[in-house]
């Protein structure tokens, strides 16, 4: 395998759909123009109106490495794999190529340019349902690159569709790539979903489908591929790492903390760090909701785990600005000055909300807020220190309240 660093791989994977005839497109914002959703979730999702059939400016072919951020993934930051920020590589299809030369430049780029070895590699392909008839044609072209079919898995939707964003719009099956990460024993002749060993490093979707609005599954009128990529997964693999926070995206975060330092928590705190400085990039203010919600809920967790670590939550955010600083536009000032404002206003309350809570076991949803209020203890934070029942009351209470802290 080939050693690289993350501008390396960036930059190898433009050059590779580039000279495959793909325009390279900047990477849009993280807040969608579309405001059904709250966050830009994958590198498709911007570009919508174009795989429903308006023409795009730079063609047919596009490829590019998009941020994305997704919420649901939060309780699952600190493993090896998951981020709520993260870069998805993806190139695009408009009504173009489709399931041969999609299949095969995935093939080539992971095998001939990152030469990631053909053994350590799989693929699941759609099994097929009443919507849609099973994706043969996806095995077999896998199987004529040389996958053998023990490595070749049929899912069902669950596994191998994707979409649509929200409740309508493009979607279709799709074949996705997974990559052995253990290095102690022999990679399995068989390929084995449930085998936490494979990490999906890769999914080409057929946005041959649009789900209607009542739920039907009707024929796109332009046959569309979107492919995403995680970046940090992949170089987490091409250099040999257990995870991703041992690569040159994280690790200089890491290192601020010292040795004896929760893993956990130093993950946590590298992930959201790292989130905040890009929501914040793209507009984001913490509030009392929606994007802004989650914003303050991602500073608020970090300055809860970096209690009796480290005091300055300025020095995550400054690191992570740095990484980052060749590669996008951060204005660093403007970060700065929103985190300090809110880390002082959660400052003044989180000691004596910790004081609170010290006797608690149990919390009902109405006291959560009341805490919420007083201390400014999001809910999710508080529920990674103290069990809260019947969480909805939680909402509830918030949607009736004009909130202080917003
Ligand atoms: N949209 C697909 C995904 O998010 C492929 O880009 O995985």
């Amino acid at each position: 395998m080939t050693l690289m660093n993350s501008a390396e791989l960036r930059q190898k994977f433009l050059d590779f759909f580039e000279k495959n005839g793909h325009a390279v497109i900047p990477s849009a914002s993280l807040i969608p123009k579309d405001s059904t959703v709250l966050f830009t979730t994958a590198g498709m999702q911007p570009l919508i109106p174009f795989l429903l059939g308006e023409k795009h400016p730079e063609g047919k072919r596009l490829v590019n490495i998009q941020k994305c951020f997704r919420s649901n993934d939060i309780d699952e930051v600190g493993d090896d794999t998951h981020n709520t920020f993260f870069q998805m590589l993806g190139n695009w299809s408009l009504g173009d190529y489709w399931k041969k030369e999609s299949i095969g430049w995935s093939f080539e780029f992971l095998t001939k340019e990152l030469e990631i070895p053909l053994e350590r590699l799989a693929v699941s392909c759609f099994i097929g349902d009443e919507n849609a008839p099973k994706d043969e044609e996806s095995a077999e072209i896998w199987a004529s690159l040389g996958v053998k079919k023990e490595r070749i898995a049929f899912l069902p939707k669950e596994d191998n569709w994707w979409g649509p964003v929200g409740e309508s719009g493009p979607c279709g099956p799709d074949t996705e790539i997974f990559y052995w990460k253990a290095t102690s024993i022999p990679v399995p002749e068989k390929y084995d979903p449930a085998d936490k060993n494979w990490v999906e490093i890769w999914n080409n979707v057929f946005l041959q489908y649009v789900k209607t609005a009542d739920g039907k599954y009707v024929l796109a009128e332009q046959k569309n591929v979107d492919t995403g990529m995680g970046f940090e997964r992949t170089l987490a693999i091409l250099n040999g790492f257990e995870n991703i926070y041992e690569t040159d995206l994280f690790v200089s975060v890491m290192q601020l903390f010292p040795g004896e330092t929760d893993e956990r928590k130093k993950r946590i705190i590298a992930d959201h760090s790292r989130a905040c400085v890009f929501l914040i990039s793209d507009g984001v203010i913490p509030s009392n909701k929606d994007q802004g919600y989650v914003l303050r809920r991602l500073l608020r967790r970090m300055m809860v785990h970096m209690r009796g670590i480290e005091h300055d939550i300025l020095l995550p955010i400054k690191k992570s600005i740095e990484i980052y600083k060749g590669v996008y536009v951060l204005d660093e000032e403007k970060i700065v000055a929103v985190v300090k404002e809110e880390a002082e206003k959660f400052e003044k309350t989180l000691a004596g909300g910790l004081k609170a809570i010290e006797k608690i076991d149990v919390i009902n949803g109405k006291e959560a807020f009341l805490l919420y209020e007083t201390y400014g203890f999001p809910l999710e934070v508080l529920e990674e220190m103290r069990e809260v029942a019947n969480r909805e009351q939680f909402f509830e209470e918030l949607k009736k309240h004009q909130h202080p802290f917003s």
